[in-house]
């Protein structure tokens, strides 16, 4: 078995690229050690998370806001076991589509460990430990990331879990605490929030989702502290006692005093994931990682050793399902000989809350350390008509534009469905636009996408409804 391309890992960068690849000409192959196909974000990331968030968000709205549209409903009740059904159903659907997207792209599919025994040759390991040696002119790592663990605790996923464990909770835990005020941390934190948890974060650092807007990060706590999340910030946890049934967690201030020791039924430990290269012969080959056991690459995605690339999160840079599938997509372009390429200043992230927070370009905090000057315009949603007539008027949207030339430089939002709101500023971004195209463009009324053009008009301090 010889093939132009295979690909070590199935999820969204390493299935993307097969795709592309085989559009594109090239023979491809897969290899994955999962069962299925679709990686962490389908099987235990962002599909299983989001359909949770759905969900979650029904039962939050019909306990609280039904009664304010005029909706009578008993109190709703939350069953667990359906819940998780229902998302089990998604991810199976999503499945399937890969399975058949393999067959139609005509890709072969390897079911088993993938180790690189050689440049041009992955050895596949089945789950009954046999071998077979598959051949390539060029090989794709694609095996993403793992959870980080933190040292001395022990993940059971029982009552300290994961993310994985926290998408799988049999039964709502009456007291979760959080470690890490990341995205993991506040997605999944409100989930079981929103059905009955409650939900005390602890977080390192004196702020919360770090990285993102400083302006965004301070609304978005006061808004999930309204909502009943328990913040403590600037706080370190030293350990975590797990009795079985539950769990002591001591923490204490970084900035030193009194530790104190909070009960929780569940501990979710939610401080980032690192890139998982286990397994992969990567030492014996000689391909060189970086001090974050990240797989160093070159601008086209080629490791140090001939004939074999990486993409994703097992490479440097956010780790996120949209990046990886751009890098898998721009890796393969470029071995077929065309011109593949990421823009890496333009990747949207977005934390799929109530409200969502979503975010492109670079932040406040990053032009002022880059020392560039720029004009700020920003529009509540308070003052946006859709979102005040549906009650969901809390956030905002701020554009930052250059003061010399009113190019748009970020823009970040926090407020209803931002997560589908970003992505006209993600384009404009991407053709270098200004906030005067964004404020000079007609857009529909009555919708929450008025929000950003206001926000671009208020650039030039001429927004109409404040
Ligand atoms: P992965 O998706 O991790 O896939 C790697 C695959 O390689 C896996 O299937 C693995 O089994 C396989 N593999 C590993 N080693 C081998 C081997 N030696 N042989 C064969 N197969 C191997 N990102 C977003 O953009 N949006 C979100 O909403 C979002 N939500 C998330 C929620 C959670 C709870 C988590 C944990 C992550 C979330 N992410 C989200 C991040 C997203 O899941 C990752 O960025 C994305 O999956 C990375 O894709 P990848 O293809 O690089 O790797
Ligand atoms: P993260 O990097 O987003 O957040 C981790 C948080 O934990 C940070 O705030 C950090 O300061 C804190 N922390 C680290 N060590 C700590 C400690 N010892 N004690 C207390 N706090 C500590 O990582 P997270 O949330 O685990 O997510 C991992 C990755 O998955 C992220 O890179 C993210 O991009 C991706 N993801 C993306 C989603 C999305 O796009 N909606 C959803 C979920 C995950």
């Amino acid at each position: 078995m010889s093939y132009d391309l295979v690909v070590i890992g199935t999820g969204p960068g390493g299935y993307v690229a097969a795709i592309r690849a085989s559009q594109l000409g090239l023979k491809t192959a897969v290899v994955e050690k999962r069962k299925t196909h679709g990686g962490t974000c389908l099987n235990v990331g962002c599909i299983p998370s989001k359909a949770l968030l759905f969900a979650s968000e029904k039962f939050e709205e019909a306990g609280h806001s039904f009664a304010d549209f005029g909706i009578t409903v008993s109190k709703p009740e939350i069953d667990v076991a359906k819940l998780q059904a229902f998302k089990q159903d998604g991810i199976d659907g999503n499945v399937k589509g890969i399975d058949f997207l393999f067959k139609k792209n005509k890709i072969d599919v390897f079911h088993g460990t993938g180790r690189i025994a050689a440049a041009g040759k992955v050895e596949v390991t089945a789950e009954d430990g046999s071998t077979q040696t598959v051949e390539a002119k060029n090989i794709l790592i694609a095996t993403g990331s793992d959870v980080a663990k933190l040292p001395g605790i022990e993940i059971d996923e029982k009552v300290v879990v994961s993310s994985t464990g926290a998408l799988a909770l049999d039964k709502v835990p009456a007291k979760l605490v959080v470690v890490g005020a990341g995205v993991i941390g506040l997605e999944l934190g409100s989930v079981w929030r929103r059905l009955g948890a409650e939900v005390t974060v602890v977080e390192f650092l004196d702020r919360i989702i770090p990285g993102n807007d400083g302006e965004v990060a301070k609304q978005f706590q006061r808004i999930l502290t309204k909502q009943g999340v328990v913040f403590k910030l600037g706080t370190k946890v030293t350990g975590i006692e797990n009795t079985g049934s539950g769990a002591k967690v001591t923490v204490e201030p970084v900035a030193g005093g009194a530790s104190e020791v909070i009960e929780a039924d569940v501990v979710l430990v939610a401080t980032g994931r690192v890139p998982y290269t286990a397994g992969l012969g990567l030492q014996e080959i000689g391909v060189a990682l970086d001090q974050r056991g990240r797989i160093v690459v070159d601008d086209h995605y080629r490791t140090n050793v001939p004939g074999v690339l990486a993409i994703g999160d097992v490479i440097a840079g956010p780790m996120l399902a949209h990046k990886a599938e751009e890098e898998g997509v721009a890796a393969v372009e470029i071995l077929a000989g065309k011109a593949g390429h990421v823009n890496y200043g333009v990747i949207p992230a977005v934390i799929y809350t109530t409200p969502e927070v979503a975010s492109v370009g670079r932040t406040e905090e990053e032009l002022k350390e880059a020392g560039v000057a720029y004009n700020i315009g920003k529009f509540p949603f308070t003052a946006n008509s859709r979102a005040k007539v549906n009650h969901q008027s809390e956030g905002f949207v701020k554009v930052l534009a250059d003061a010399a030339t009113d190019r748009v430089l970020g823009v970040h939002i926090i407020g209803p469905e931002a997560g589908e709101l970003i992505h006209e500023a993600v384009v404009l971004l991407e053709f270098g636009g200004s906030a005067e195209d964004l404020a000079r463009t007609t857009h529909a009324h009555p919708t929450r996408s008025e929000a950003v053009k206001e926000a671009a008009l208020a650039v030039d301090k001429r927004a109409i409804h404040i």
